[in-house]
């Protein structure tokens, strides 16, 4: 099935999809939501795809939250399923085993804070724009930005995001590990890309075991992590990537992995 909201481009073993609504400034509604499950499920069964870039389309926007035209007239029930529709979709993303990186050229509000908080690495324009304003809707983050904003920057400042509802800057977004790396706008598409393939030559194995270990293992206890991490580390070296990483170490050369 065809994609409506989302363009889909492949870019050697790099996969980026780009929310395509500019005109509501790439606003998540229901079938939104639904094509990036679709998507996501898609590029992580893929072997051919290594990294994920996820953008919006347009000048504006990352993504300026879930569809407030949609949130207006929705019944309790529907709002309960819509926020189990939205973190499903975070999860997945999270947990899809391969690098998945935001690319935030301007607003990234609401259910799009939350979306790039769902993703592995976030990479922002100078011109991004951060915050949680569902405060002002009389409503609170429902696709897990309570959660993930509380464990990227710790209590005190997800709560003032939350309560006050304020946009910060990318630089402020910087010094309270929101994102990763920010840029200048006009390098945006190639800083992302130039990081994705340093991630797509990559051992992959190696790589989903780093984000099951951080995910997974860092929702666990410490000695649940710890385990978690030491089975991965078993895993990695039953692959031939591994050997070749460490032949070529030794053979002073470059290792080409082969994903096996
Ligand atoms: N849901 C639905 N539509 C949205 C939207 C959202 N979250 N965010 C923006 N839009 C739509 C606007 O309604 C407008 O549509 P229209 O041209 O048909 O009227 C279009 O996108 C452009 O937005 P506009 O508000 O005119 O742009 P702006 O530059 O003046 O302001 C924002 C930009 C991001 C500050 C403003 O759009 C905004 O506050 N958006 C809502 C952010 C939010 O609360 N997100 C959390 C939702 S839970």
């Amino acid at each position: 099935m065809p994609f409506e909201n989302l363009l889909i481009e492949n870019l050697g073993a790099v996969r980026r999809i780009t929310v395509n609504r500019p005109d509501k400034l790439n606003a998540l509604n229901a079938q939104t939501l639904a094509e990036l499950d679709r998507a996501f499920v898609a590029a992580g069964e893929d072997t051919s795809v290594r990294v994920v870039i996820l953008r919006g389309a347009g000048e504006k926007a990352f993504v300026a939250g879930a569809d407030i035209s949609e949130l207006a007239v929705v019944t309790p029930v529907q709002a309960r399923d819509f926020a189990r529709h939205g973190q499903r979709t975070m999860r997945t993303i999270e947990l899809l085993g391969k690098p998945v990186i935001a690319q935030v050229n301007g607003y990234a509000l609401g259910g799009g804070m939350e979306l790039a908080l769902a993703c592995h690495l976030r990479i922002a324009s100078e011109k991004a724009r951060f915050g949680q304003p569902e405060i002002n809707l009389g409503v609170l983050p429902g696709f897990g930005g309570t959660q993930r904003l509380l464990r990227v920057t710790g209590r005190g400042v997800a709560l003032e995001l939350c309560l006050i509802g304020a946009q910060i800057d990318a630089t402020r977004a910087y010094e309270l590990n929101i994102v990763n790396r920010v840029v200048a706008a006009g390098e945006l598409d190639t800083a992302t890309l130039a990081l994705a393939e340093q991630l797509a030559a990559s051992a992959p194995e190696a790589l989903r075991s780093i984000l099951d270990a951080v995910i997974i293992g860092g929702e666990a206890d410490l000695v649940g992590g710890l385990d978690y991490e030491a089975q991965a580390f078993a895993t990695c070296a039953a692959t031939e990537d591994m050997r070749e990483g460490t032949r070529a170490f030794l053979e002073r050369r470059k290792a080409q992995f082969t994903g096996k």
